[in-house]
């Protein structure tokens, strides 16, 4: 897999890269062209330390406005649901698959995933959380590079290289199917289960593959 070069440095393992760093390299990106529609560009936000990552799909109107991710309804909506899994917002962070939004909010399409997701990578690398939360199919598919749809992926977890990995469905889906609701709370309860079965190791990352990229070591359960 190739990796997104940031100046200054020569090699970049797990949590090498600042996120800041990475931020700086997008800059004003223009590589699609939602780069002239957005508002503004909605990079991440959370804690650069976090356990848990969560990847949503990309930002809609509110988020687009006040270019942070998840702050609208569907915000509202997972901080909410965090406490199942016995999270609170500052002890995880949030990006998405693609930084700006679609106008009317419609689907990402293939080629602006795949001008986006060296951003989302490198975000990856620099978190190197244990748990990768993937809300939605985009984030799933993405982040498990199959074809599957969440229905299929959800309900257990995936160990894709270092990364345990929960897909899930995405908060928005939730109003509209509250038949789901119950399901991405069992999602989440089963990563506060994991994270609580293994406790913080202290140890070095060990240099590894990172989402998005056909990994070494995935299988179809660690649950
Ligand atoms: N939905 C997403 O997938 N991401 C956001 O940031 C907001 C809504």
């Amino acid at each position: 897999m190739s990796v997104m070069k940031i100046p200054g440095h020569d090699h970049q393992g797990p949590r090498e890269v600042s996120l800041e760093e990475i931020r700086e390299v997008m800059g004003d990106c223009q590589l699609c062209p939602l780069g002239e529609t957005r508002n503004k560009l909605v990079f991440g936000v959370g804690n650069p330390h976090a356990r848990v990552m969560f990847i949503g799909e990309g930002p809609g109107k509110n988020e687009d406005m006040q270019g942070e991710p998840f702050v609208g309804a569907a915000g509202h909506k997972l901080d909410a649901l965090l406490g199942v899994a016995g999270l609170k917002r500052e002890d995880i962070y949030i990006a998405n698959v693609i930084k700006c939004r679609p106008p009317a909010n419609r689907n990402p399409k293939p080629d602006e995933i795949a001008a986006c997701s060296p951003f989302l990578r490198e975000q990856i690398r620099s978190i190197w959380p244990d748990v990768i939360v993937c809300l939605g199919n985009f984030a799933s598919q993405f982040v498990l590079q199959t074809d599957a749809g969440v229905t299929t992926l959800r309900g257990r977890l995936h160990q894709t290289g270092h990364f345990v990995v929960a897909p899930t469905f995405h908060p928005a889906a939730c109003i509209y199917h509250s038949d789901w609701q119950p399901l991405l709370e069992d999602d989440l309860r089963m990563v506060g289960r994991w994270l609580t079965e293994h406790p913080v190791r202290g140890e070095a990352p060990a240099a590894g593959d990172v989402p998005g990229a056909p990994a070494s070591g995935t299988d179809g359960g660690v649950a």
